[in-house]
């Protein structure tokens, strides 16, 4: 198949081309000329822009990862736009593509992640759940999903996957959370209630390419393990596999004076649970915390 992706320099993206250009034909959209290719490997097409493009007729299906980091940065409202825009407009000019297609990709891709559901109790959420918290990161997700719906039709399927806490050592959170937690001063965030779902980045890697595979998927999917924890049991474990101590906790007020708004991030969660996926039939490797990061943690980083 060829495969048009967005975000394929990213953390999940790299490790999802390496695996799909084993038997596909990967076409990567990137910002980064030939930086790309350095990441990617010489055998993947890079283009650097769809302007030029008036169908996607020769495309079988599209992934859709790209968006500025959500993490990073205080968000004013420039920030704020510039997120939403990051994934938004892309997202719409794909769908734009797809339907000036006479022969469209059978499948879109498309990420979203679990910020869906805003700040939540201690309750589990699957993807039937109709009670979101409206702030921010809702907005942002439910403009982004609703986009990518609009490619639906009965030649394109289209799959969204709400991602958790992504656990791998070439990006995302947790190397960021580790240096702490290797001198014995890791700990709770805030209250540590609030509870993380997490996949392992394997895991999730697994999900884009059973959602690929499986022409009878569509629609919303949760990309989180089973068994998500709360922010101390989550820090109790971190701490356990790098058999380090357990006694500090940081305030909620550090993180807000250091973050803003952004702090929600990590004082907030929401117990998501992967039921469509799991009644799709499809199994994960890494269910459980602490195989999770036993997995990541006592192996050189080159193995993840
Ligand atoms: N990692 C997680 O824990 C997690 C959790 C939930 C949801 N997600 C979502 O999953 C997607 C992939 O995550 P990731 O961790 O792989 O992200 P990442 O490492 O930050 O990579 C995202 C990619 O998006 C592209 N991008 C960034 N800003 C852009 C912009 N302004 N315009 C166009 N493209 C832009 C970049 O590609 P180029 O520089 O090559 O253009 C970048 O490689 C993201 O949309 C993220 O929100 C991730």
């Amino acid at each position: 198949m060829k495969i048009l992706i967005t975000g394929g320099t990213g953390f999940i993206g790299r490790k999802l081309v390496a695996h799909l250009k084993v038997q596909h034909q990967v076409v990567v959209l990137s910002r980064q000329g030939s930086h790309a290719y350095h990441l990617l490997g010489h055998d993947v097409q890079v283009i650097d822009s769809l302007d030029r493009l008036d169908h996607l007729n020769d495309i079988d299906v599209v992934i859709n990862l790209a968006g500025e980091p959500i993490a990073q940065g205080r968000w004013n409202p420039a920030r704020k736009q510039q997120l939403c825009d990051s994934r938004w407009l892309l997202t719409e000019q794909l769908v734009d593509l797809i339907k000036l297609s006479i022969t469209p990709p059978k499948a879109l891709l498309s990420a979203s992640a679990i910020g869906w559901y805003g700040r939540q109790d201690d309750k589990p959420l699957d993807e039937e759940c109709d009670h979101p918290s409206l702030e921010f990161t809702h907005q942002l997700c439910n403009r982004w999903e609703s986009l990518a719906l609009a490619a639906s039709s009965e030649q394109t399927r289209v799959c969204i996957l709400r991602i958790g806490l992504v656990l791998g050592l070439d990006g995302g959170a947790l190397p960021k959370m580790l240096p702490p937690y290797r001198v014995g001063l890791g700990g709770p965030m805030g209250e540590g209630r609030q509870v993380v779902s997490w996949i392992h980045i394997q895991d999730l890697v697994r999900a884009w390419l059973y959602l690929l595979e499986h022409d009878d998927c569509q629609g919303i999917y949760n990309g989180t393990a089973p068994t998500p924890v709360n922010n101390r049991e989550f820090s109790q474990q971190l701490a356990k596999s790098l058999k380090r101590p357990h006694l500090m906790r940081i305030p909620a007020w550090a993180l807000q004076l250091m973050m803003g708004e952004a702090a929600d991030l990590l004082l907030t969660g929401q117990r998501v649970v992967p039921k469509r996926l799991q009644d799709a039939g499809f199994h994960f490797s890494f269910p459980a915390l602490p195989q999770a990061l036993s997995n990541l943690l006592d192996r050189p980083p080159s193995n993840q």
